[in-house]
């Protein structure tokens, strides 16, 4: 049987190196791509793996990259838009090179990656592209907004998207994480800053304190993997798959209750301890 091939962005590290691992681990072609693969480490175990340079802000990098593995592999089954990291603070202290280099690399990179593999995919009759939301782009946390913005945007732009695209044999999908312990809260995150600007002090540091202590009891990212690899083998049309135990349980409560309880539910955790 002839091996299936995989396409990964943002494999340097957390999810996306993980998944490139397991899927390597289950047999198939991975095409691990990164902004400098010269730096990467712990894919030499893996002969299934190669390396390729991607960055998903830069037409350029993925027009080769993308030529470059279909001409080592023969074609691209699956494309994962994984690269991704959060611009998150108070939103009235973001600058606006902030939030457009958040959307330039969660949006417009993942529309960016996905324009250049349509042709590809639709010349062969068959293509799975996945997308690694967050259960963050369907219910929201303070201090997430423009994070949440991007989240929420790749969305609804999968979900019209797979319309159009399904008469080609090209399935959607969407996964969605919980917290998940990877360099997101570390060297990933972008933080806003504005010294200048007190007023939100006394909040910012609470809610900043409570989402630091509910990380730490978070997963590891082998559960996002496997997800990951589920959703690839699956011949259905699912667009969503929550991808961990609070995922699945916050985007089940979001569902079930009014906006208003859930929000509260949501104060309850992220503000505990702040008085208004
Ligand atoms: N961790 C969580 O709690 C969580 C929850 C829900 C969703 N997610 C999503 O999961 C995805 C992966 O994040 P992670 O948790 O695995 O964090 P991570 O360990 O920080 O990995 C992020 C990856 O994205 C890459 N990246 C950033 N900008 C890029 C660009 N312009 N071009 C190519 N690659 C770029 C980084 O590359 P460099 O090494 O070059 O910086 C890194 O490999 C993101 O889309 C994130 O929003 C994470």
């Amino acid at each position: 049987m002839n091996k299936k091939t995989i396409l990964i962005t943002g494999a340097s590290t957390g999810i996306g190196k993980t998944t490139a691992q397991y899927f390597a681990e289950q047999g198939w072609n991975v095409a691990a791509t990164m902004r400098t693969p010269e730096k990467a480490t712990g894919f030499e175990a893996f002969t299934g793996i190669k390396l390729y340079q991607l960055d998903v802000t830069d037409e350029q990098s993925i027009a080769r990259a993308i030529d470059s593995v279909i001409k080592d592999f023969g074609k691209i089954d699956v494309l994962v838009n994984n690269a991704g990291y959060g611009a998150v603070g108070v939103f009235e202290k973001a600058t606006k090179e902030q939030i457009q280099k958040q959307f330039d690399t969660n949006v417009f990179g993942v529309m960016n990656v996905t324009r250049h593999i349509l042709p590809h995919f639709r010349a062969n009759g068959a293509g799975t592209l996945i997308n690694v939301s967050s259960m963050g782009g369907r219910l929201t946390f303070p201090l997430y907004s423009v994070y949440h913005a991007t989240k929420w945007a790749l969305e609804g732009w999968a979900e019209s998207l797979q319309f159009e695209v399904r008469q080609f044999g090209i399935r959607i999908k969407n996964i969605e994480p919980g917290a998940i312990k990877t360099d997101f809260m570390g060297r990933s995150m972008d933080v806003f800053s504005k010294p200048d600007l007190i007023a939100y002090d006394t909040y910012e540091a609470i809610a900043t304190k409570n989402t630091e202590e509910s990380y730490k009891s978070a997963p590891d990212s082998a559960v996002v993997a496997k997800t990951i690899f589920k959703a690839a083998n699956d011949s259905s049309y699912q667009l969503r798959y929550p991808a961990s135990g609070q995922a699945s349980l916050f985007l089940f409560l979001r569902r079930l209750l009014p906006l208003g309880i859930f929000n509260g539910l949501v104060r309850l955790a992220v503000e505990k301890g702040f008085k208004n």
